[in-house]
């Protein structure tokens, strides 16, 4: 796809928003001349040379492309009106009828990056409300300057992501600080505890993006392996493992369920 065209980020001064601009602009997808950011107090230090703006209405008419990059509770503040516009929202919660009713676009895609999108490495399901041919196109290559982008069907697919790949490096975080306390508790200093399981994550994402192998073969190869290792993944399963993630995911999606439906019935108020 050649030129994407004029994009603008509302909330671009933000964590996620800023790092979606210096994606944009790194990866060559949008000229800095391209792209205008708003904020709302205070234009960040060392902030992307691109055009800034406080007035969100000149950023939709200077713009092709929106991406919505403000937190769920600020969204019903945000006053724009866009009608033939492409929004793009990153916000967990919001639901496309909500864009649709405050926008009046009917052109309209929801996408959940996660935090590695800071280092181009963001997973992010895209849900497309858009008759026109071309628009999954454009936000599937916006968003693959920050990592991997599939498409998903159902909207509500997003929501469960919001639990699941947009909770980033928490979940094997969790997992990494399982191990570590098991080390100190076996004796071994806490630093030394912190780094080995810190270096078991980070040597795992490697290996996973070298090899290309899905987690369940890799799973397997150390089962069929029959050492010391599946001794452990056989007792971690027999101990719920599993079940612990299933009802861990389980609590976040009726989370981010209940934080959808509260947005949508304050929008109606
Ligand atoms: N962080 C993540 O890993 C992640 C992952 C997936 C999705 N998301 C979604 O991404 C969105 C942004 O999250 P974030 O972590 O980047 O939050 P954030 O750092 O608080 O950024 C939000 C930005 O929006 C600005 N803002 C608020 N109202 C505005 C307005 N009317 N016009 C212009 N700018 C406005 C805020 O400005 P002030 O600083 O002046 O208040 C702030 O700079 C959220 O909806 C969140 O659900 C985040």
């Amino acid at each position: 796809m050649g030129d994407i065209g004029r994009v603008g980020i509302i909330g671009g001064a933000g964590w996620l928003g800023s790092a979606i601009a210096k994606a944009l602009v790194d990866s060559g997808t949008v000229p800095a001349e391209q792209l205008t950011c708003s904020f709302r107090n205070r234009k960040p230090d060392g902030a992307l040379e691109c055009r800034w703006t406080q007035d969100n209405q000149q950023l939709v008419e200077n713009s092709d492309i929106i991406i919505l990059s403000v937190r769920p509770a600020d969204w019903n503040a945000v006053d724009i009106h866009a009608s033939w516009k492409l929004m793009v929202s990153v916000m967990a919660g919001v639901n496309v009828e909500s864009i649709r009713r405050k926008t009046g676009s009917t052109r309209i895609a929801r996408v959940l990056p996660n935090a590695a999108a800071e280092v181009g490495r963001s997973y992010t399901p895209l849900f497309m409300a858009s008759s026109e041919p071309d628009d999954r196109e454009i936000v599937e290559v916006l968003f693959r300057s920050c990592g991997m982008v599939d498409t998903v069907f159902r909207e509500e697919h997003i929501d469960y992501f919001t639990a699941m790949s947009g909770s980033g490096e928490a979940f094997p975080a969790l997992l990494a600080e399982a191990l570590m306390n098991d080390a100190a508790a076996r004796g071994l200093p806490r630093e030394i505890a912190c780094r080995a399981a810190q270096q078991v994550i980070i040597g795992a994402g490697r290996l996973q993006e070298l090899h290309g192998a899905s987690p369940a073969e890799t799973v397997k190869s150390f089962l069929d392996y029959k050492g010391t290792t599946a001794e452990g993944i056989v007792a971690m399963r027999e101990n719920g493992f599993e079940n612990a993630i299933r009802l861990g995911l389980e609590a976040a999606f009726r989370k981010a369920q209940a934080l959808s439906e509260k947005l949508v019935s304050e929008c109606d108020q």
